[in-house]
């Protein structure tokens, strides 16, 4: 169907159907440090310059209608790394919190947080409890950050709560199905990802939303994190318009 007077946007993303826009994209940002080292520069300069990315991916995602995003920003494992690299990614988190603050709230978007809080630094738990709660009544866009996030840790922490929720009489066995469990993620009332999308050129998951991409359509591209930008995000969207969720069942005639 042809637009008579093309928007601007349409122009630019022809192919986008603006009637199929995914409602939960999440994206494993991943390339950092390679992006970094191609340049001689150290880690940490590659996850600071990521942060223009998620701003752009933010930006898209509120255009186009999307209503979350869930980035993957610190794994359960990347406490692996060596100490100076994780305290980078500590305080970038914290810094960013700081510095966006007012530009979330102008732009509707509320924050949240997917992952394990209590073994952050106190002040930083404070600072990200502070966000959840200013933020908590916005609409345009839910912001998830998976932070200190293992897709395994989620379903031992999720499990551990179900069986006290059990052992007190809450819950009965008969009662616990796929919604039920759903209730005890990090993700208890987001709708699970459409798209997901891996920068970096891996074709893997690592650890993330193990339980919630069930049939959620992969995406890879290998550029880095930090040259993310519109474009990709269109690209990834436009891909997944392509595709058949069929969701176990059969196409329509
Ligand atoms: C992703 O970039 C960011 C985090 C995992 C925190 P990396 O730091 O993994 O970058 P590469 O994969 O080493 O290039
Ligand atoms: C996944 O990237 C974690 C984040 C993007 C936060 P990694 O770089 O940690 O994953 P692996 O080690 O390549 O699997
Ligand atoms: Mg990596």
């Amino acid at each position: 169907m042809s637009d008579p007077q093309p928007s601007p946007r349409s122009v630019i993303a022809p192919a986008l159907d603006l009637a199929r826009i995914p409602s939960h994209i999440a994206i494993i940002m991943d390339g950092n440090g390679r992006w970094a080292a191609a340049r001689g520069l150290p880690r940490a300069a590659g996850h600071r310059t990521g942060l223009d990315a998620v701003r752009r991916t933010i930006e898209g995602c509120r255009e186009y209608g999307v209503r979350v995003l869930t980035l993957y920003a610190f794994s359960t494992e990347n406490w692996r790394r060596p100490a100076g690299e994780v305290e980078a990614l500590m305080r970038l988190l914290g810094e960013a919190l700081i510095d966006e603050f007012d530009d979330l709230m102008e732009a509707g978007v509320q924050f949240r947080m997917s992952g394990e809080l209590h073994s952050l630094e106190p002040a930083l738990r404070e600072q990200v409890e502070q966000v959840i709660a200013l933020t908590r009544d916005n609409k345009t866009l839910v912001l998830n950050v998976a932070y200190n996030y293992g897709g395994r840790a989620e379903i031992i922490d999720a499990v551990r709560r179900l069986g006290r929720d059990l052992a007190s009489g809450r819950l009965t066995p008969q009662t616990i199905d796929e919604a039920a469990l759903g209730r005890y993620l990090y993700t208890a009332g987001l709708p699970d990802p459409d798209l997901l999308i891996r920068t970096g050129g891996e074709q893997r998951i690592s650890n993330f939303l193990l339980w919630q991409i069930a049939y959620t359509e992969l995406y890879f591209c290998d550029v880095y994190w930090p040259d993310f930008d519109r474009s990709h995000l269109l690209a990834a969207i436009a891909d997944y318009q392509q595709r058949r969720r069929r969701f176990g069942g059969v196409e329509d005639a």
